[in-house]
């Protein structure tokens, strides 16, 4: 146990509750491939990547080497100003763009997802004023869609409790149901409909994640060539936040490639620099460049923050470039993807209180069932987390759905994939019905 007295930090969003299962030894101390030891000498296989970023694993040569290069090469320059941009800037753009969808190739580099997201929703905003349209100024995503926290990120994510707790956050953002399979509220549609009677004429941006990670729903092909064709029609920005979803995690570098939409955005975070160090993206389309490019000199859009497109991301991000088109990453995550969803839902299939295994790629939620059918009081979610814990596998527990999420780095193997399934197996034989 934990004495508050003698710990110096805050960051847990409950505080006491938090410390009484802290202990001293669980704190983690060292990072080797997909594993993590902590204090007291235990190694857990990280199958939740950190928080969802450490795609290519701990102490992945080719991104360390690259991190600290840069470290004695230039440590730091800035991107605000922009008076003298990093070369290095210039060569992690021109890494990445190639790789992205056909016509998203403005890069503008950021330092977090919730930040880039900001970026994206401001600029949409930004746009429509300059346009003479600042009526346009609402911004939709979906119930559950997770953007990040704060006073933008925090209003765009679909949790009202992250609204309540200490809003009122951004103005002028509503939610749509997610157009979920059967046993959750809303379909295909919902999000159109909300915004035809809201008025598509005060509508800055819609903002959506291709694969929901509070659950795992996969937005179909349909529903985002649907939503993509809606939004051009009625002069929307369509805002696709790639944050997990992009860099490898579902089997190519965006999701919104392998389905092929063209968003007016994109934003790209955690994968981008693996976890080394900070860095995320907001991409855009060559249509909203044309438009930037055109705007006046007095007609600035002055938003940013002193680490955006830090050199240590920056140098991260082409190392992890490299390494996924290289190194047989992707292929990976289709084959280990395949056959974590195949054990998962074999396990779902021996436990009938698991409510359903959702997800694609590297990325799945196993949800609980409660008693009478419904899904499980969202407790559920942590004590499975623990259960896989002490069978040596981290996971997430997700905020507000009875759910984990299983969100391995894109680098493991065909064993790693066993062991998962294994502890969950047992984890949920432990919990019982
Ligand atoms: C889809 C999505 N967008 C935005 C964010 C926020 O990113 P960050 O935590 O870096 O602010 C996350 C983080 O989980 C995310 O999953």
């Amino acid at each position: 146990m934990i004495d508050p007295a003698d710990y110096p930090l805050w960051n847990s969003p409950t505080m006491g509750a938090y410390l009484r299962t802290l202990r001293p030894e669980s704190m983690l101390v060292e990072g080797r491939g997909v594993r993590v030891r902590d204090r007291g000498g235990r190694w857990f296989l990280d199958a939740r990547s950190g928080l969802w970023n450490v795609t290519l694993g701990y102490g992945h040569q080719a991104v360390g080497e690259a991190v600290k290069k840069q470290i004695d090469t230039l440590a730091y320059a800035n991107l605000i100003g922009y008076g003298r941009p990093s070369a290095i800037s210039v060569e992690a753009a021109n890494a990445l763009v190639p790789h992205l969808p056909p016509t998203m190739n403005k890069i503008r580099y950021c330092s977090n997802g919730a930040q880039a997201v900001e970026t994206a929703v401001l600029l949409a905003r930004f746009l429509h004023r300059a346009d003479g349209a600042p009526a346009r100024r609402a911004v939709f995503g979906l119930w559950s869609g997770y953007h990040g926290l704060g006073a933008a990120g925090g209003a765009l994510t679909g949790m009202p409790y992250v609204h309540e707790q200490s809003g009122p956050l951004l103005p002028d953002v509503e939610h749509a149901p997610g157009p979920f399979t059967a046993g959750r509220p809303g379909e295909a549609g919902d999000l159109e409909r909300l915004i035809t009677s809201y008025g598509p004429e005060r509508v800055a941006a819609v903002v959506v994640e291709p694969v929901v990670g509070e659950g795992g729903h996969v937005l179909t092909d349909e529903y985002l060539h649907t939503l993509a064709a809606f939004c051009q029609d009625h002069g929307i920005y369509l805002i696709v936040d790639e944050v997990t979803t992009g860099m490898g995690r579902t089997g190519e570098f965006t999701r919104t490639g392998q389905v092929g939409v063209q968003p007016d955005m994109l934003t790209l975070g955690k994968g981008l620099s693996a976890g080394y160090a900070p860095l995320s993206a907001v991409v855009l389309s060559d249509a909203v460049y044309e438009r930037i490019l055109g705007l006046d000199y007095d007609q600035k859009f002055l938003i940013g923050s002193t680490n955006d497109g830090h050199p240590l991301g920056l140098a991260a991000s082409i190392a992890v470039v490299d390494t996924l088109t290289g190194d047989g990453v992707l292929e990976n995550v289709k084959h280990r993807g395949a056959e974590l969803y195949a054990g998962l839902t074999a396990v779902a299939e021996r436990h009938p209180h698991v409510n359903a295994v959702r997800g694609t790629g590297l990325m799945y939620a196993v949800e609980m069932r409660g008693p009478d059918g419904e899904p499980a009081h969202e407790a559920a979610s942590s004590h499975l987390r623990l259960a896989m814990e002490d069978r040596g596998v981290l996971v997430s527990a997700l905020a507000i759905s009875p759910a984990i999420m299983i969100i391995p780095p894109l680098v493991i193997s065909a064993d790693d994939v066993t062991q998962i399934v294994t502890a969950l197996d047992e984890a949920l034989e432990e919990l019982g019905p």
